[in-house]
């Protein structure tokens, strides 16, 4: 049983169901009781009507049905009817089965010495006890059936407000932290769960709020230290006072400035993009163009890595999208490529349309990425054990182009390559536009500076 509902039903209809075999069963035993008592006095009334005359019963003179056996104070018949047969009636009143007549109840008295004993057939008895048993079956199933079906309605209608919890919380991710499950008017447990719920999404939501805000912060605190560093350095370098040691030291400490700066742009973009913090200038285009000048710049990319690059651009279709942010993700994704696959291997960029999306794909014949790791690259700081030996990466590539995806309603999706392994990472662009649009320029700046 793999639902609540289905093995509340189930223990709903058991219970019913055996509650009511349990009932019938006690009212069978108590009819049966009740109707060989009965048998009892039909005998009892026989024998009366029998020695009603002052004298033992005359041979004969039984109703059709009873059988009567007289004996003396020493044992001897004085009279047995014809009907009995062999059978000698028991001593102490019992059921006995005659013959062809079938089981009989037999009752005991005594008349001036002399044991009466007068016997009735039971089949009446049996006959009412099998038409009982054969209703209660029948009511048993029907009970079965009607419990089974009303526990599931029942049940369905009790879990309700929980499946409403289960979807709502189900929506509430990082892109929506702020929807609430709803709470009804009745102060009933499932209230006060929902209720429980929610105070608990309001602290999640202040929670990652102040993380977003500290990352952010934090970043734009960073810069402006960080610029003054390279100046400083770029400063001794122009100089040209250093001797050739100092120069090298002043060279690196400049990379890595460099490098820290990218990292501290990537989580500013990160952050504000995860705060709907940069509004994306969404415009309506034939992406040939766009994509023309990026694989020209991809080119040279790839012929430093010693990589092949082909793209196969479908000439038609208009989408709606920003460039900038475009170029960014699809230049993480092909930097990505050209640097994970060996040299000389093959990268392609395919862009096509569907019928509802902008589609496009980006495949190498690197080693690849495991199935178990295919979501998680795209997390913020994941890079895997042989990525470090390749490059001087931080991981955010993919964490920026999810974002940029997410920002014009899309998403971005890694599998295995169908070439030659190696990985094919697939961005599509629904045609019919991202959810938030501003084609205003300015608003762009604002919101990214
Ligand atoms: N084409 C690929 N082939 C094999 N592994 C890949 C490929 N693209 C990404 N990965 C793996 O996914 C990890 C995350 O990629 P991501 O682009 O986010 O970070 P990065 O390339 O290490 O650094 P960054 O892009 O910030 O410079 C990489 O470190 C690498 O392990
Ligand atoms: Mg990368």
């Amino acid at each position: 049983m793999r639902t609540l509902g289905a093995r509340l039903a189930l223990w709903y209809s058991l219970v019913s169901t055996v509650t009511l075999f349990g009932l019938l069963a006690a009212g069978y035993f108590l009819l049966n009781r009740h109707l060989v008592r009965g048998v009892d006095l039909q005998n009892a009334a026989e024998f009366h009507r029998l020695v009603a005359g002052g004298s033992l019963p005359r041979p004969g003179a039984e109703s059709p049905g009873f059988l009567v056996e007289v004996r003396d104070a020493g044992g001897a018949v004085l009279y047995r009817s014809a009907a009995l047969g062999v059978t000698v009636l028991p001593e102490l009143g019992n059921t006995v089965t005659i013959g062809t007549l079938g089981r009989h109840r037999v009752g005991v008295f005594q008349k001036d010495g002399a044991t009466v004993k007068v016997a009735v057939p039971l089949e009446p008895v049996r006959q009412v006890m099998l038409g009982y048993a054969e209703i209660s079956l029948v009511l048993v199933c029907l009970v079965l059936l009607i419990s089974l079906i009303s526990g599931m309605a029942l049940s369905r209608a009790a879990l309700r407000p929980v499946r409403t919890i289960q979807e709502t919380a189900n929506r509430i991710r990082l892109d929506n932290l702020s929807e609430r499950i709803p709470v009804g008017d009745s102060q009933d447990e499932i209230a006060s769960l929902a209720e429980l719920l929610n105070e608990m999404f309001d602290r999640l939501e202040t929670a990652f709020e102040e993380v977003r805000r500290f990352s952010a912060e934090a970043s734009h605190e960073l810069k402006t230290p960080l610029s003054l560093l390279r100046l400083q350095a770029e400063k001794l370098l122009s100089d040209g006072r250093l001797g050739a040691e100092q120069e090298e030291a002043v060279q690196e400490q400049l990379a890595e400035i460099n490098r820290m700066q990218h990292i501290i742009e990537d989580l500013l973009f990160l952050s504000r993009a995860e705060a709907q913090a940069i509004r994306p200038r969404l415009l309506r285009r034939n992406p040939r163009e766009f994509l023309d000048e990026l694989t020209e710049d991809a080119a040279l990319l790839a012929e430093q890595a010693g990589v092949q690059f082909r793209a196969h651009i479908e000439p038609e279709g208009e989408v709606a999208f920003d460039a900038q942010w475009m170029r960014q993700a699809l230049l993480n994704l092909l930097t990505n490529a050209f640097r994970y696959s060996g040299r000389g291997s093959l990268v392609t960029l395919d862009s096509e349309f569907t019928l509802d999306a902008w589609r496009l794909t980006v495949e190498d014949e690197g080693p690849g990425v495991p199935e178990v790791e295919r979501e998680r690259i795209f997390e913020r700081f994941v890079r895997l054990d042989d990525a470090a030996e390749r490059g001087s990466g931080s991981g955010l590539g993919l964490a920026i182009c999810r974002s940029v995806m997410a920002m014009h309603g899309g998403a971005i999706h890694a599998g295995a390559g169908e070439r030659k392994g190696g990985l094919r990472v697939v961005c599509e662009v629904p045609l019919g536009g991202a959810p938030r649009v501003a084609d205003r320029p300015s608003e762009r700046e604002q919101a990214v500076d």
